[in-house]
């Protein structure tokens, strides 16, 4: 069985739907699906290297930053090498800000660099998931997730 790990950061609900619609639409695979989240999880980089499939997801800080909570998981990140592991990203944003959901492009390039074969579409949302069109992202990323581990 494929083990999958949802881990996110959210400070006000947003990113954490997100994690929770994409856990629902993975939910008919015959998956291993754990969830994480770094507000109550001192998580080491390290234990990704258990699973086969990783959806990280952030929110965006100031000026397009990462929150610092993920501070010390990052200095970890960059030293694995996360060879065959199937990344996928999403997180909320606030479009009113110049640089929208940046860390969720960030967090897409520091995988990349990790060796991790990480997916083109990214769940970029403003503030809560509710529109149509988040939906069909979330969905979307959900189910290229799930080819790209059963391939
Ligand atoms: C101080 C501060 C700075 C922020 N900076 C950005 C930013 O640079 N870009 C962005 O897209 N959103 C920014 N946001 C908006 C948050 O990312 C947004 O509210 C998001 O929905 C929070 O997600 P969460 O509920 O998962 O914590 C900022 C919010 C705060 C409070």
């Amino acid at each position: 069985m494929k083990k999958v790990l949802i881990l996110y950061i959210s400070t006000t609900g947003n990113t954490e739907q997100i994690a929770h619609l994409l856990n629902e639409a993975l939910s008919d695979n015959d998956f291993d699906i754990t969830t994480m989240s770094f507000d109550f999880t001192n998580l080491d980089a390290l234990d990704l290297l258990q699973y086969d499939g990783i959806l990280f997801g952030t929110h965006t800080y100031n000026d397009g930053d990462l929150p610092f909570e993920t501070d010390v998981f990052l200095d970890t990140l960059l030293t694995l090498d996360l060879n065959n592991k199937i990344v996928g990203i999403f997180g909320s944003g606030d479009t009113s800000y110049s640089y929208f959901c940046e860390a969720v492009e960030i967090m897409k390039d520091e995988f990349a660099l990790r060796n991790a074969i990480v997916l083109e579409h990214t769940v970029r949302v403003n503030l809560y998931p509710d529109l149509d069109q988040d939906l069909l992202s979330i969905h979307k990323l959900a189910s290229l997730f799930q080819e790209a581990l059963l391939e």
